[in-house]
């Protein structure tokens, strides 16, 4: 079904254009020619040459924002495919008047058109899509589809950093980074309740912290090659 869109999307958007990466691909237009693109340049987009980290899925950008706000020295970018809430998450960074954050409104399937190989330090997959139906698996964003692309984007140090409240999307995620190379650590089936320090609550996360579900949590990254 297509999302209703918002009372003066558009304005509001022209107002965040700071905020947002111009892109060729709106939520449902994939028509453009891969050359035609070129990949960002993060050093003329930020101004400088900090480390970048990546949120896909961002939603009303609640995390990434204080996450910007609390590491001035990483550059953020958060992804998120539909329009109505992104514009939420950009004019948070903007009210916040944040340098090191920007967004980019598209699905996750299209960012190796964007985003330069071997550049992002950090993603951050945060309350994503389960679609539990097997039929939809190949959405979610930790099936082999996605975890082949991240391998792409991220640094030989990089690493995923997951957190769920669907216990058998958290199970699916787990097997998939496995089967496809990763190394897992700091595993947590229960992090408000475990010794994890600094903890940034998403939009999501607060809710099910309301309703005192059990959140999970968990790290990947490839061991390098010696
Ligand atoms: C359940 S919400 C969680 C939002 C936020 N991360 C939070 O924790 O509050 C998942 C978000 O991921 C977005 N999403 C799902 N699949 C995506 C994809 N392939 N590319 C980009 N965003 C996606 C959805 O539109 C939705 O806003």
């Amino acid at each position: 079904m297509r999302m209703r869109k918002k009372k003066h999307l558009d304005e509001r958007m022209l107002e965040c254009s700071d905020y947002l990466i111009k892109t060729e691909v709106g939520e449902r237009d994939s028509r453009v020619a891969e050359a035609d693109l070129k990949a960002i340049d993060f050093k003329v987009l930020f101004g400088n040459a900090n480390p970048v980290e990546l949120e896909i899925g961002c939603g009303k950008g609640g995390f990434v924002c204080a996450k910007a706000e609390q590491n001035p020295n990483i550059n953020y970018i958060a992804v998120e495919k539909v329009s109505n809430v992104i514009v939420s998450a950009c004019e948070t960074a903007k009210s916040k008047n944040l340098k090191n954050v920007k967004f980019l409104n598209l699905p996750a399937e299209y960012l190796l058109r964007y985003i330069p190989n071997k550049s992002i330090d950090r993603i951050y997959l945060n309350f994503s899509c389960p679609y539990p139906k097997t039929t939809y698996a190949n959405r979610r964003l930790t099936n082999p589809k996605f975890l082949k692309i991240y391998e792409q984007l991220l640094t030989q140090k990089g690493e995923i950093h997951q957190k769920t409240d669907n216990m058998a999307f958290f199970e699916y995620s787990l097997e998939q980074l496995s089967d496809c190379g990763y190394t897992l650590k700091n595993i947590s089936l229960d992090l408000h309740n475990s010794s994890f320090e600094g903890n940034i609550m998403t939009e999501y996360e607060e809710r099910f912290c309301k309703l005192k579900m059990p959140i999970y949590r968990a790290e990947a990254y490839k061991k390098c090659a010696e």
